[in-house]
């Protein structure tokens, strides 16, 4: 283990958690391209909130010379005299839901530039099935001019931390590694075994670990989209969705999923990657992609429900004030990539509706860079026809929701966690 250097390619909410954890045991080199990234987690500040201060000090050293510990630098030299690789970059998709490969295509671009002669080079971000072998280590072996699997050797681990959960933290969460010849995926497995208490699980090669990671995010966009769908039935029944999923859940092989909106940039972006390499084989997925419209189409279908609950009260829509209760895209964490409450919030606008946002874990200045949309961690001082709660951060399960009622109003839970009297919920 002594000489094993690693460097860690993009410190985001995968690369971070995952080089401090490293670092407690090898040398490691944390490489960013954006320098603001790099400052603060110099100063042990981790704006996704993944890492506490200490646990980051903890490992942070000056040098990348250092036997273990985290440096975190954009500079290519430091990265030159490892021997692991391994890249945490994005995956996300275009307008028309086309994987974007180019940041991976970039980090493949920076390692291929110091890579050596027996080196590994391990990639754990969500990808489409090939992807490592077919698009990423050409890259490599072009930049560095080395042969793949006689120069160096690559590896696949996807990650699968799910941010906001203080629970499962990376190394308490079983990781599937792989290798692109049997040796390597020992040597990659042994790698993350020294780390991971939870256990690995070697996968016979790098497609199987692709692909084993991709599925595992569509069937829970799968499972999710067949509960909006019941959710939309159900209340054309008058039937509460969630007491129905209650009554069911009491059967032994249930399985245990709510309605919602399904944001953020892996759930409602990796089945995108799948589809596109099954139509590549001219293999049109449907009830991938049905699910996919399905959760997609959840923000409008969620604002005509408001709205009917406005109707009802003889609530004048068109120029009434609506409050939504929180813009990321999940509870009790800052990440607003891809928040599907921005869906919702247009469909509200193009009623006519005025609306107000809160959400004390977002960050004001990046919806407003992102969505053109004003949050506000603060409470608003003032009274509204409608309240929508949107996210469930434990904050708003103290709030007295009744405090910013006007007189006639209404209160409506899109994830089904209020106990008060509702007038009505997904
Ligand atoms: N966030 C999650 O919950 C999660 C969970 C499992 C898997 N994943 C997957 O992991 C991958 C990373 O996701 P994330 O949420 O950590 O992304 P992120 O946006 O939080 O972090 C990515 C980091 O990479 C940096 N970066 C971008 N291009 C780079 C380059 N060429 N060289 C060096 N650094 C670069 C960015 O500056 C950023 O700091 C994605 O494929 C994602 O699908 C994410």
């Amino acid at each position: 283990m002594g000489k094993d250097k690693i460097a860690i390619i993009g410190l985001g909410y995968v690369g971070l958690p995952l080089a401090r954890l490293f670092a407690t045991k090898y040398s490691v080199v944390g490489f960013d391209i954006n320098p603001k990234r790099i400052l603060e987690l110099i100063s042990g500040i981790d704006s996704t909130l993944e890492i506490d201060k200490k646990t980051l000090q903890s490992v942070l050293v000056s040098s990348s010379s250092e036997s273990n510990g985290l440096f975190c630098t954009n500079q290519l030299d430091e990265i030159k005299d490892c021997n692991y690789y391994i890249i945490t970059v994005p995956t996300p998709v275009d307008k028309n839901n086309r994987p974007i490969l180019t940041p991976l295509v970039k980090a493949s671009e920076t390692v291929g530039a110091v890579l050596k002669k027996g080196d590994i080079v391990v990639y754990e971000s969500t990808v489409y099935p090939g992807a490592t072998e077919e698009d990423c280590v050409p890259i490599l072996e072009k930049v560095s001019g080395l042969k793949f699997n006689k120069d160096f050797y690559a590896g696949y681990s996807p990650e699968r931390i799910n941010p906001g959960d203080k629970e499962h933290t990376v190394d308490k969460i079983l990781k599937v590694t792989s290798g692109s010849t049997p040796q390597i995926g020992e040597k990659v497995n042994e790698l993350y075994k020294a780390v991971i208490t939870a256990g690995t699980h070697l996968a016979p090669t790098i497609k199987v670990a692709e692909a084993s990671k991709v599925i595992e995010n569509s069937q829970r966009d799968i499972n999710i989209a067949f509960v909006n769908e019941l959710a939309k039935i159900f209340n054309l029944l008058d039937i509460n969705t969630h007491d129905v999923l209650e009554a069911a859940g009491t059967k032994w092989n249930f399985l245990p999923f709510k309605p919602g909106l399904v944001g953020g940039h892996c759930i409602g972006v990796d089945p995108y990657y799948l589809a596109q390499k099954a139509q590549e084989k001219g293999y049109h997925p449907e009830i991938i992609l049905a699910g996919r419209r399905l959760n997609d189409g959840m923000g409008d279908y969620i604002a005509s429900e408001i709205v009917k609950c406005m109707i009802k009260k003889n609530i004048a829509v068109n120029g009434s004030k609506v409050l939504i209760l929180g813009i990321t895209f999940k509870e009790n964490c800052p990440d607003v990539r891809n928040t599907k409450v921005v869906d919702l919030v247009n469909a509200l606008k193009d009623y006519g509706i005025n609306i107000t946002i809160h959400d004390p874990w977002a960050d004001e200045d990046e919806v407003m860079r992102e969505y053109d949309l004003k949050s506000s961690k603060s409470l608003p001082n003032e009274k509204f026809d409608t309240v929508v709660l949107t996210v469930s951060h434990n904050e708003f399960l103290e709030l007295d929701l009744n405090s910013f009622k006007k007189h006639v109003s209404v209160i409506y839970d899109v994830k089904g966690v209020l106990i008060s009297k509702v007038d009505g919920r997904l």
